[in-house]
């Protein structure tokens, strides 16, 4: 069976709460959805599919091609199970291996005992096969196998991404209380950003945002920026393929955007960062960057987004001035951003409060295990400030 042409049950896992974003884009690339929950969806396609997958999802994490699940109550049957599996159509004894899993089962306590069992059985099939066996360890550089097990179905994965897809590979400074890039992706799709308005991000820090909003907008996917990935170390890869696939990304991109995007912060260093990242992403050209303090950023005319992403602080007397920040933020939005559409992504739902405007929008992400809420206001010119209390849920 030739794995690179037969459909089979692909799961694409995702940070947590981004699933909704990664069900839209897998909808988008005319996958179908199986299932979906709260870190993935369930899709179907062969592993040339994966090849896209892995290429223009912006919010996934690890495209995962089912090989088989099988009924097992203890590791000793999970061993069995996966050297019955024929490894040596699949990965090439000279490939160096790694096993990676997603266990809770009362008979295992130990992740590493496991994986270990996982890499023993495709190894000693191999070895019976072929008579050479695979080097094997930690680093995401050649063939991944992953195992997910929960109750009595384990179930083996091909990982075809390898190192996450979550980071986008641009981003070699990541500056102070960086957004992880997929989340930044799944929070401007949250804020249905198209690119036919100006974008506005004050306190871009390392410009995550304004970058990936630029990407989005001249149609530049992550796969762009990365060249390794799990499927190229598995048996029946074809260069030609990923290539004609990376061709045809190149192809899509835009060369102009028609609106400015507008990214500042009150730090020179974060600023040097930003542009820096928005250098290797190829998409510096369309950001205007700005050393200043939020409330001096330059506004477009509406309409507009205005996106911020401001620190939630852990200390008392840094929760004190964030405090005066984030209601200066509400003002700022409500006396010079008439027309805009304005954002808010933190992950301190007192400070969000601090804002004083009424939020039309609370969509729920989390950021690090962090709890954390993407505020949408609508800035009509007469928008009220509101009453401390419940504002934020
Ligand atoms: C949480 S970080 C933003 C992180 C960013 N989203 C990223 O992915 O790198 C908040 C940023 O706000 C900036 N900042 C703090 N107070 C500011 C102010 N009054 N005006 C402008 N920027 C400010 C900080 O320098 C910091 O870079």
């Amino acid at each position: 069976m030739n794995l690179w042409t037969t459909p089979h049950k692909i799961v694409v896992t995702c940070l947590k709460r981004l699933s909704p974003f990664l069900e839209e884009e897998l909808r988008a690339l005319a996958f179908p959805v199986t299932r979906t929950f709260s870190n993935g969806v369930e899709t179907t396609g062969t592993l040339t599919d994966c090849i896209r997958l892995n290429l223009e999802l912006r919010c996934a994490s690890q495209v995962l091609y089912s090989l088989k699940a099988f009924k097992a109550e203890h590791p000793g049957q999970v061993y069995d199970q996966l050297k019955g599996i024929s490894w040596e159509s699949v990965i090439e004894p000279s490939t160096y291996l790694t096993v990676t899993g997603s266990v809770t089962h009362p008979t295992v306590n130990n992740s590493m005992f496991i994986n270990m069992k996982v890499k023993d059985a495709v190894v000693d099939r191999l070895r019976a096969k072929t008579g050479q066996r695979p080097d094997s360890g930690p680093d995401l550089k050649g063939a991944v196998v992953n195992l997910y097990w929960k109750e009595d179905i384990p179930e083996v994965f091909l990982d075809t991404s390898g190192e996450t897809l979550a980071k986008h590979g641009y981003r070699l400074h990541p500056g102070r209380a960086p957004m992880m890039e997929a989340l930044a992706s799944a929070t401007l799709m949250a804020a249905q950003w198209k690119g036919d308005m100006p974008f506005v991000n004050p306190m871009c820090g390392s410009g995550t945002l304004a970058i990936e909003a630029a990407l989005m907008a001249t149609g530049r996917a992550p796969g762009l920026y990365r060249d390794q990935y799990a499927f190229r170390h598995i048996k029946g890869y074809r260069e030609e393929d990923y290539r004609a696939v990376r061709e045809k990304l190149s192809q899509r991109v835009l060369p102009k955007l028609p609106h400015r995007i507008i990214a500042s912060d009150i730090s020179e260093g974060s600023i040097k960062q930003a542009r820096f990242n928005a250098r290797q992403a190829g998409v510096e050209e369309f950001i205007e960057f700005e050393v200043c303090d939020f409330a001096e950023t330059s506004l477009p005319q509406p309409p507009a987004i205005i996106f911020f992403n401001p620190e939630y602080g852990e200390r008392l007397g840094e929760l004190q001035e964030l405090e005066k920040t984030y209601e200066r933020v509400g003002d700022f939005m409500k006396q010079k951003c008439a027309g805009y559409t304005g954002y808010v992504f933190t992950g301190n739902l007192d400070l969000a409060k601090k804002v004083g405007l009424k939020p039309q929008r609370r969509i729920e992400f989390f950021s690090a295990k962090l709890d954390c809420r993407l505020l949408k206001y609508e800035l009509y010119s007469g928008s009220k400030r509101v009453n401390d209390q419940a504002v934020v849920s």
